[in-house]
């Protein structure tokens, strides 16, 4: 028996020892298996028991399972020291970098320009009370030409060199000629009158366009913005005054206006609308030499604009002798070079990601 009370004394010096060194986790269930386990320590101990006179094995018994309870302290304890001190370490560690920047997850995505131009325009007549309406990029004849006063054989047809649509795609009824890519975004012009029925009516309708047209300043599908106010007593004055405002909010406070006699079919009396050079203020001059911008002229062209011809008021069923109108057409991309100083239109359509970054 002393021989077995021996053997239990020294696993428990032996676990006391062993455990106090255990550095983690790991070497702590690997001490549990050799002092505990099945074929461990203590199990080869108690194995011994059976030798034993029956009156000495219940104090083998109980040494035993005493032995077994402290063991299993040991081990406990050491494990809760072992992550306190985890803790400690990583407290009284280097601090966590909060100022580090985060990864991006990938590049982040922005307006294209022609849209942020086309948003800034909307959104200063939105501010003068226009409400932003649409009508089809394909359309028909009427609406593009005839009713907007340009008869088939009006020559100012041939200012837009238009894009037909195949006879193979036309609806029942239509003819060659009935239905074109839309020119210019004035046929809203004639559908938001009809769309609302009486006056007053003050919209804005920005969209696509279209004309067979390639060159520096020109592309084959571009963006326009229209605009439309019909109302009792409507004049010129209230026209020039709409657009000298657009002009100090768009370009800047203080941008000049300048009207020049134009003609278009859908409007009497017609003008094009300049405004005082971006880029040399007006003076013509920059740094001491000619402005390249508006040519040495101080003016750079915007707009086209006019009061609603008395025509277009009849063709929707309005009567010109109560109500007038004034109108006016720009193009996006247009804006969109002089605001940002590009010099080439078609650079808005190759999506050079090197040329969309800068907006
Ligand atoms: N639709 C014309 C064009 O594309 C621009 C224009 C001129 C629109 C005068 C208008 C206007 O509303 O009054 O060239």
């Amino acid at each position: 028996m002393a021989d077995l009370l021996g053997q239990l004394e020294s696993l428990a010096m032996g676990a006391r020892e062993a455990s106090a060194s255990a550095a983690d986790e790991r070497a702590l269930e690997e001490l549990r298996v050799r002092f505990l386990g099945k074929k461990g320590e203590l199990s080869a101990v108690l194995r011994g028991m059976g030798a034993l006179p029956a009156g000495e094995r219940p104090r083998v018994g109980e040494v035993a399972n005493r032995v077994r309870d402290q063991v299993e302290a040991l081990l406990a304890a050491r494990k809760a020291s072992l992550a306190g001190a985890a803790l400690e370490a990583e407290l009284s560690g280097p601090a966590l970098d909060v100022t580090l920047p985060g990864r991006h997850l990938a590049p982040r995505g922005g307006r294209h320009p022609v849209t942020q131009v086309r948003e800034a325009i909307v959104g200063v007549f939105q501010r003068l009370g226009y409400e932003v309406t649409d009508g089809p990029e394909i359309e028909l004849d009427w609406y593009n030409f005839e009713a907007l006063n340009i008869p088939a054989d009006h020559p100012a047809r041939d200012m837009q060199d238009t894009f037909y649509v195949d006879e193979a795609t036309l609806g029942p009824g239509e003819q060659k000629g009935d239905v074109v890519l839309r020119t210019h975004t004035s046929p809203v012009q004639i559908r938001a009158m009809l769309r609302a029925g009486k006056p007053p009516i003050r919209v804005i309708c920005p969209g696509r366009v279209y004309r067979s047209d390639y060159d520096m300043t020109h592309s084959p599908m571009f963006h326009q913005v229209e605009g439309l106010c019909v109302d009792e007593g409507i004049t010129f004055a209230d026209l020039k005054g709409t657009l000298a405002a657009f002009a100090r909010a768009f370009f800047g406070p203080g941008t000049r206006t300048r009207f020049r006699p134009s003609y278009f079919p859908f409007v009497e009396p017609g003008a094009e609308v300049d405004v005082s050079c971006t880029i040399c203020g007006g003076t013509g001059k920059k740094d001491g030499k000619r402005c390249g911008t508006c040519k040495e002229t101080g003016w750079l062209e915007v707009l086209g604009a006019g009061m609603v011809h008395p025509r277009l008021l009849a063709n929707v069923g309005y009567d010109p002798a109560r109500h007038t109108g004034f109108a006016f057409g720009m193009g996006v991309e247009r804006m969109a070079m002089l605001r940002f100083g590009i010099d080439d239109l078609r650079l808005f359509f190759e999506n050079d990601l090197r040329f969309l970054e800068q907006f």
